[in-house]
């Protein structure tokens, strides 16, 4: 891929991108199968990630990350998304969803503690918002959280909890005042090991299957109050704000798997010959190629540009929930298309376990779900342009 000229790239950028390139194709490739078939989690090379820097990208150094942009941070995990999808969740919820409510809302004393783990890759980090009866309609969770002494005594269910089985540290969202509802949420930091936290049974699913995840119960588990992060009641702004940062990172989830799977495709057009012509000689076919094409290079510049729009948000503090959600909207759904074109362009190869194709075509679905389904980003983008709060 050229790098496009509205975009140009530092030259810190292209090494962090070619590392990541690298360290996908060397350490993941080989073992992204096996992996998706027994569904077990990649420890050792989640472990390395940390090492090498790439679970750090966007985090201050005085907390042990390289403190780079977020398109840095796109752009590393976009190769790892390419090579496995799995791998690229695991990065992402550790980096969005589990640092950046500590590092904007928290204080020094919690972006010592539950960030610095994190950027080495010692640790893993997970975020605990939905509850059975509430996923899209976030604000109306009844996990509670009640106030006593120095401590919150927790109480309720959470699920769908990426990295939930192997996570050393949650941000997770209770109620501390049902009568004020959104804004009687609160947010939380609670230890893996916290006494009254139950983990449920890893989560059979159909892609990213070497994520794993559960649900949570917590039952009478206790937190002491300086691990509250922000203030009470702040806790249902918190969870927005740092879906907005997630929301890029699954948008560049999608944009890998489109791309690993539009590559597939292109690939076998070229190769593949039926009634004595490669099959991309078909307009059928060479039409397919065409629109996967145009719109995986439109997502890249609408990740891109949230990602810029996230980094200018870090000084201005205005909100880009318009950019990250048209990013992860439009990227979600184009590598459901592309998967989709690249299994039929493969015929039967695109069905069988032999190609990574239908490995790509399950990943993509997910896209489409969590961090707000496609319905969310469209609600979120039609009351912005609409003015409708
Ligand atoms: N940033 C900052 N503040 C925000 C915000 C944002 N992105 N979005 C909303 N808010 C604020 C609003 O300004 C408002 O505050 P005021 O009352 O002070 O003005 C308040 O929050 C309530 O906002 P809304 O009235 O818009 O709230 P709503 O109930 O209508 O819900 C929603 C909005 C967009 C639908 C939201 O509920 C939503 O995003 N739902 C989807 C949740 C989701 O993505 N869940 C996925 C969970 S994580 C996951 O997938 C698992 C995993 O591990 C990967």
């Amino acid at each position: 891929m050229t790098d496009l000229p509205i975009y140009p790239l530092t030259k810190e950028h292209k090494m962090l991108r070619d590392a990541a390139r690298d360290f996908a194709q060397n350490e993941i490739a080989p073992i992204a199968a096996a992996l998706d078939e027994s569904g077990e989690f990649p420890h050792t090379t989640i472990k390395k990630m940390g090492e090498l820097g790439f679970m750090g990208i966007e985090i201050p150094e005085e907390y042990g990350g390289s403190a780079m942009d977020t398109l840095a941070f796109v752009l590393a995990l976009e190769e790892i998304c390419k090579v496995d999808a799995s791998h690229g969740v695991i990065m992402s919820v550790n980096s969005s969803l589990y640092c950046q409510g500590i590092l904007k809302f928290g204080t020094e004393e919690q972006k010592k503690k539950f960030v610095t783990p994190i950027a080495s890759g010692k640790s893993i980090g997970a975020y605990a918002l939905s509850e059975s009866q509430s996923g899209s309609d976030a604000g109306t969770m009844k996990s509670r959280a009640v106030r006593d002494g120095d401590s919150y005594v927790l109480n309720g269910r959470k699920v769908w909890i990426t990295s939930g089985p192997v996570a050393d540290y949650f941000v997770v969202f209770m109620v501390t005042n049902p009568e004020k509802k959104q804004k009687g949420i609160s947010a939380f930091l609670v230890e893996g090991n916290a006494k009254g936290l139950v983990r449920g049974k890893k989560e059979p699913k159909l892609g990213i299957r070497a994520s794993a995840t559960c649900e949570l119960s917590f039952e009478d588990c206790r937190v002491p109050v300086e691990h509250r992060i922000g203030e009470e009641g702040e806790g249902f702004k918190i969870a927005m704000t740092i879906l907005d940062a997630g929301r890029i990172g699954i948008a560049t989830q999608a944009l890998g798997i489109a791309e690993a799977a539009y590559e597939a495709a292109r690939q076998y057009a070229g190769q593949r010959e039926a009634f004595g012509q490669p099959i991309g000689a078909f307009q059928g076919t060479g039409f397919k190629i065409a629109d996967m094409k145009t719109r995986i290079e439109a997502s890249r510049l609408l990740i891109y540009n949230a990602a810029i729009a996230r980094e200018n948000s870090k000084k201005t503090g205005e909100r880009y929930s318009l950019e990250a959600s048209m990013a992860k909207l439009f990227a979600s759904e184009t590598a459901m298309f592309v998967t989709h074109q690249s299994v039929q362009i493969h015929g039967g190869m695109g069905y069988s376990k032999e190609l990574p194709v239908e490995r790509y075509f399950r990943d993509a679905k997910i896209t489409e779900i969590y961090e707000g389904t496609s319905e969310i980003q469209r609600l979120v983008i039609s009351r912005s342009e609409l003015g409708i709060k």
